[in-house]
């Protein structure tokens, strides 16, 4: 099964990509897919036989829920036939893309806020009419398991890019700003993600593309507000569903009283 296929509660990964995605404004979705990942295509297809099994059954509130995901948008999904890295994943949409203006989203960033990440970037990248990207900040060595952007905050929380290294090591880290996976990107990135040559991994970094771009025009950071959870990580994903299902009227509680009585008990062995 494919990671983006996890249920955080009881929504795939990739549901909520698309939901902040139609959230957000965007009407044409494209799906990068690979080797075993057509479960996501399904997920997002009219189920028949469940819808029938639901009718039979007169559960309307499962059938409508069944319906509403079928009904989410239009998706196209596009086969990253080799495995060559992020830039090359954006790379492959180049064609579905044409020229407008495109969101960037990476399921396994989950980032949890009143308005959805990439509307926060959109609303930046109308204002200056350039590429915005998603950053938070990251004080200490995990930087280094990401992209980094570096810049001149010309208001609060937005950054003027000057350059940006992909998984830097710590000392060598420009900034504690560290990219999670929202790009709000130009269709001018292609020219220069197919000019990004592999790097030491084989992988094309979207990262690097971005650099390249950063020599023609101006680009910027915005330091997303809400939590961001890091759902490709055992301890991440434990993390977010917690805090998914801590909000929920109908499973905290009870969570919570699980939580405390297992708390009280470890307090009690030690
Ligand atoms: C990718 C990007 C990296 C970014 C990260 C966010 O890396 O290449 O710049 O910081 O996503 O999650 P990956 O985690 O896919 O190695």
């Amino acid at each position: 099964m494919p990671k983006e296929m996890l249920n955080l509660v009881d929504k795939p990964l990739i549901q909520y990509t698309v939901e902040e995605a139609i959230a957000s404004g965007c009407t044409q979705l494209v799906i990068v897919t690979g080797r075993d990942k057509s479960p996501m295509e399904d997920h997002f297809d009219v189920s028949y036989e469940l819808e029938r099994t639901l009718e039979d059954r007169n559960k309307t509130e499962l059938l409508e829920l069944a319906r509403s995901v079928a009904d989410l948008a239009s998706i196209a999904y596009i086969r990253q036939k080799r495995p060559l890295g992020l830039g090359h994943a954006v790379l492959v949409t180049k064609r579905l893309v044409g020229d407008e203006p495109f969101a960037v989203i990476l399921p396994d960033d989950i980032v949890d806020s009143e308005k959805p990440a990439v509307a926060q970037l959109a609303e930046v990248a109308e204002r200056y009419e350039a590429p915005v990207i998603g950053v938070i900040p990251i004080d200490g060595p995990e930087i280094s398991r990401f992209g980094v952007a570096a810049g001149e905050e010309v208001e609060p929380g937005v950054f003027k890019i000057t350059k940006m290294v992909e998984k830097p090591k710590f000392e060598e880290a420009p900034s504690n700003l560290a990219i999670v996976g929202r790009y709000v990107l130009t269709p001018d990135i292609f020219a220069h993600l197919e000019a990004t040559g592999a790097d030491t991994r084989g992988e094309i970094q979207l990262t690097d593309g971005m650099q390249r771009l950063l020599g023609e025009r101006p680009m910027y950071a915005r330091v997303l507000e809400g939590t961001r959870h890091d759902g490709g990580d055992k301890l991440g994903y434990l993390l977010a569903t917690f805090d998914f299902a801590l909000k929920r009227p109908d499973l905290g509680p009870e969570l919570i009283a699980f939580l405390r009585e297992r708390l009280a008990r470890i307090d009690a062995e030690r």
